[in-house]
């Protein structure tokens, strides 16, 4: 080879190499879906941890409580084409969204556990795919998968659980590295205050495992699904993640490694 093709060469490859480490250096691009009470500390959290954070929401004029210079994007997960433009350079997705139940009361069209929390799963993690995101952590529910129709949160909200064990499979199948993390009961309840991360000690443990039912405040849960990406530990597991007071309060940081893949 001649010199001068040699030196092309080098400089292709330079260029090639410059690229990659630009991407990689810079800040991750964290997409959280759902800016609800969940989704909202979650982006708080993840903008403090130095992500470039974008909140897709179904509707940008009724957001509120999220930080300066967080990107909020209009999208659906019923909708397959606004999740595509919504995900374009995502490194990360996290998902806190779940069908709005209001016992009693009939779903909105398009809006029951079916479409939400299994087909619009199975849509967010198709579209993850296809825009090469590097995992997506999706959070779930405690019993999640239980098809058992006298289950309480069943009766009271069209099956959810056994809808969300289908969404779960459906991410599970879709080739996306990715973590589901199954709380208990979400902190605050109607009417009592506020509650922020880092307060409780958290039980985080194989979802193949039963420690009975339990509670944890939303931003803990922000917390462990910021605290799995990027972590191998995490990578194809499914968590349970409730309070524990018998527990040191960070040890849930070290408990992934002990828990088994799916
Ligand atoms: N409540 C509990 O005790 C409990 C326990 C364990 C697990 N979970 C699960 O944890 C998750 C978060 O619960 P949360 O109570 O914190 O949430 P939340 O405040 O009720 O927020 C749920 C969000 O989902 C969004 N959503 C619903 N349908 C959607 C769709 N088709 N496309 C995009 N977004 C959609 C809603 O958006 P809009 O604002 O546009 O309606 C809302 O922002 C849910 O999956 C829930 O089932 C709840």
């Amino acid at each position: 080879m001649s010199h001068h093709k040699l030196f092309a060469l080098f400089l292709v490859s330079a260029t090639l190499l410059g690229c990659a480490t630009t991407r990689d250096a810079g800040p991750k691009t964290a997409v959280v879906i759902g800016g609800g009470q969940s989704g909202a500390p979650l982006a708080r959290i993840l903008k403090s941890q130095g992500y470039e954070v974008r909140v897709m929401v179904r509707d940008p004029s009724r957001v509120k409580g999220l930080p300066d210079g967080v990107q909020v994007v209009a999208g659906d997960v019923t909708n397959a084409a606004s999740l595509a433009a919504g995900l374009k350079g995502a490194d990360y997705v996290l998902s806190t969204i779940g069908a709005n139940c209001v016992p009693r009361k009939p779903f909105a069209e398009g809006g029951s556990p079916a479409d939400v929390d299994y087909r619009g799963i199975e849509k967010l993690a198709a579209a993850s795919k296809a825009a090469g995101v590097r995992q997506l952590v999706l959070m779930s529910s405690l019993g999640a998968g239980d098809a058992d129709p006298k289950a309480a949160l069943n009766a009271m909200c069209g099956m959810v659980l056994e809808w969300k064990g289908r969404g779960e499979a459906s991410l599970r199948a879709s080739g996306v590295p990715y973590t589901i993390v199954r709380p208990g009961g979400l902190k605050p309840f109607p009417g009592q205050p506020e509650c922020s991360e880092g307060k409780e000690p958290l039980a985080l443990y194989s979802a193949k495992e039963s420690r009975g039912p339990g509670t944890v405040c939303r931003a803990d849960v922000g917390l462990v699904m910021a605290g799995a990406l990027g972590n191998p530990a995490a990578l194809g597991k499914t968590v349970n993640l409730t309070a524990d007071k018998q527990l040191p309060l960070e040890g849930w940081r070290a408990a992934w490694a002990a828990i088994p893949r799916d």
